[in-house]
């Protein structure tokens, strides 16, 4: 069955021209997809079975799940040594009394014992909370209390960064690859794994039950948790099948951090949903490193972001000689706007069109895509796939007609659609203000033959190298410096990064600009907030534009960078 119904999949949308999508679109429904799942027949709902354990249970134990490399460890874990682990971890957790709906966080690097625990925490029916590795203390501070977790998987380096006695809802922390834990409250991870059974009977859920949250940033306001639920894994494996058109005997390598939604829902649950081997890749980025692990993997499908691919334009063709990519069957990308320039080089380079794919924290998946089987208009986005309904609206709600510029907005809703933001009903209601659509504050058009083409945010948002940033996040943190009477931070155009962050900062008295305080206040961002957070350009301004409720003027300060008008400056102090 599960064959022919992967075919039916396929026809639904290998159509490639126009009037094929749209038959395409009128015969598909989610209903067919839901039917590969276990709980289908069953009832019983649970992400890490159907990704993991379910495949061991069909007799496919032994297929290679997990390609792990860094610079210290090479290492491959097949479906059932994942069952094992993960259920190992989900023992641990249950015996510390974590339980269904409970959030579990893990803040650390790479590594095999992220997936591990990120499965078992799943398997408890817990809500996995993925932290990114440079994240510094203030923002580590935020997310846990915001999401009230209850324990924390992390590494003896990352410990400093976590304000215990800050933080009373913590009550376990699991340290990896630390030895022994004398200190109360810290627990050693592997003593703990080695101790428990490697099987487990999983908590069994309903599909509206929680599955992650991932802090994402707005432009007011510290960040959202945006919470998901079991459902998404609908979406997960179809697009799975459809975008990231994964086969059998696929290596799949997805390069985000799970501190992304990019590396949960395309780093561990498309591919494991779909029975693909998984690679992950730990360090930093290089573009010698990250050909070699195409090379040395024969990695087949490539999911991964517009500013790495420009590095990797920068690096040269020299550096493509000297690896072997012909392994590469189909690449993708996300995270900002994919030049097409980029697209046109892919092709020379590697002899593939990067497909680009465009969707957010909050949709939990993918939804207007390039995909196999149709062409693609490089610099477009793509189109919405079946199933999921895109339009331009404006402000009041009303669909608008081609090539005019409006709101991205999306039919509400779709299976991996987030369920709530935590802790606040309010931000959630927001997206949905027009009667059913979820506004994704992304501007675009769409053309006649239904392709969407991105033109920016809406609100202040920033986007440097594909990672979203909350101007307030870093104008909070940087008043927090005693030189810093007000700040106001905006996005500033780069050519790799798509944009850089810009502070313009407003000094105390008694304080000088100096390029000393400049590198200071920099680095309290940097050490404070976390990397990609801090500000790469500092100006000094004497005083910052201020509505009459005493709002920084981001708008104001985004004109002066690029010389353009300011615009309506009635609200404006003095
Ligand atoms: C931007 C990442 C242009 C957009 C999965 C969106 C894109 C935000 C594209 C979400 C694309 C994502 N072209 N812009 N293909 N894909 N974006 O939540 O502004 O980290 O709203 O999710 O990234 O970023 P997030």
């Amino acid at each position: 069955m599960s064959q022919a119904h992967n075919e039916m999949l396929q026809t639904v949308v290998s159509e490639s021209n126009l009037g094929d999508y749209t038959e395409a679109r009128s015969r598909f429904d989610w209903e067919t997809v839901e039917r590969h799942f276990t709980w289908h027949a069953s009832g019983k709902v649970n992400m890490a079975h159907e990704a993991i354990d379910r495949h061991v249970l069909e007799g496919r134990g032994g297929k290679t799940a997990l390609l792990y490399s860094d610079a210290s460890r090479e290492e491959a874990y097949t479906f059932a040594d994942l069952s094992e682990q993960s259920s190992r971890f989900g023992n641990v957790l249950r015996k510390y009394g974590v339980a269904k709906g409970d959030r579990v966080f893990i803040f650390m690097p790479r590594s095999p014992e992220l997936y591990f625990s990120l499965l078992g925490i799943l398997k408890v029916g817990a809500v996995a909370g993925p932290l990114f590795e440079a994240f510094m203390e203030t923002a580590v501070k935020d997310r846990l209390e915001d999401s009230g977790a209850v324990a924390l998987v992390t590494t003896p380096e990352l410990l400093g960064r976590i304000k215990r006695s800050e933080l009373p809802d913590l009550k376990h922390i699991f340290v990896v690859g630390g030895g022994p834990q004398s200190d109360a409250g810290l627990l050693d991870f592997d003593a703990e794994m080695a101790a428990a059974a490697d099987d487990m009977e999983v908590e069994w859920l309903t599909r509206e039950d929680g599955l992650l949250i991932h802090y994402t940033s707005g432009s007011t306001g510290k960040p959202k948790g945006v919470y998901h639920v079991q459902n998404a894994m609908i979406q997960h494996y179809y697009t799975g099948k459809v975008v990231l058109d994964l086969r059998e005997n696929d290596v799949y390598w997805c390069t985000a951090d799970p501190g992304w939604v990019t590396g949960t829902s395309y780093g561990i649950f498309a591919p494991w949903l779909n029975g693909v081997t998984n690679v992950i890749r730990g360090g930093r980025f290089s573009p010698q490193d990250w050909y070699s692990t195409i090379e040395k993997n024969k990695v087949s499908v490539w999911y991964s972001a517009p500013t790495a691919f420009r590095m990797l334009m920068g690096a040269g063709d020299e550096t493509i000689a000297q690896h072997d990519l012909s392994s590469l069957r189909h690449v993708m990308s996300v995270g900002e706007p994919l030049n097409p320039e980029v697209v046109r080089w892919g092709w020379k380079a590697y002899g593939q069109r990067i497909h680009d794919t465009w969707w957010m924290t909050e949709t939990g998946a993918q939804l207007i895509c390039n995909y196999p089987g149709m062409p693609i208009k490089p610099g477009s986005m793509g189109r919405p796939l079946p199933g999921i309904e895109a339009a331009i609206i404006d402000d009041r709600g009303q669909v608008l007609p081609p090539y005019s510029m409006g709101n991205l907005a999306i039919r509400a809703p779709w299976p991996s659609m987030m369920a709530k933001i935590w802790n606040n009903p309010a931000k959630y209601e927001e997206y949905f203000r027009l009667t059913g659509w979820y506004v994704s504050g992304d501007s675009a058009y769409m053309d006649e033959d239904g392709y969407f083409w991105f033109q920016g945010r809406i609100d202040d948002v920033i986007n440097s190298s594909g990672e979203r940033i909350g101007p307030f996040e870093v104008e909070s943190k940087l008043v927090e410096h005693p030189a810093v009477a007000e700040a106001g931070v905006i996005g500033k155009p780069d050519v790799t990064r798509g944009e850089i962050i810009k502070a313009f900062v407003a000094l105390r008295e008694g304080y000088e600009a100096t390029p000393e305080l400049k590198e200071e206040i920099y680095r309290f961002v940097k050490e404070g907030l976390s990397a990609h957070a801090a500000p790469r350009e500092i100006e000094f301004k004497e005083k910052l534009p201020k509505t009459r409720s005493g709002k920084i003027m981001r708008r104001v300060l985004k004109a002066w960078e690029l010389d353009l008008p300011t615009g309506d400056l009635s609200t404006i102090e003095d």
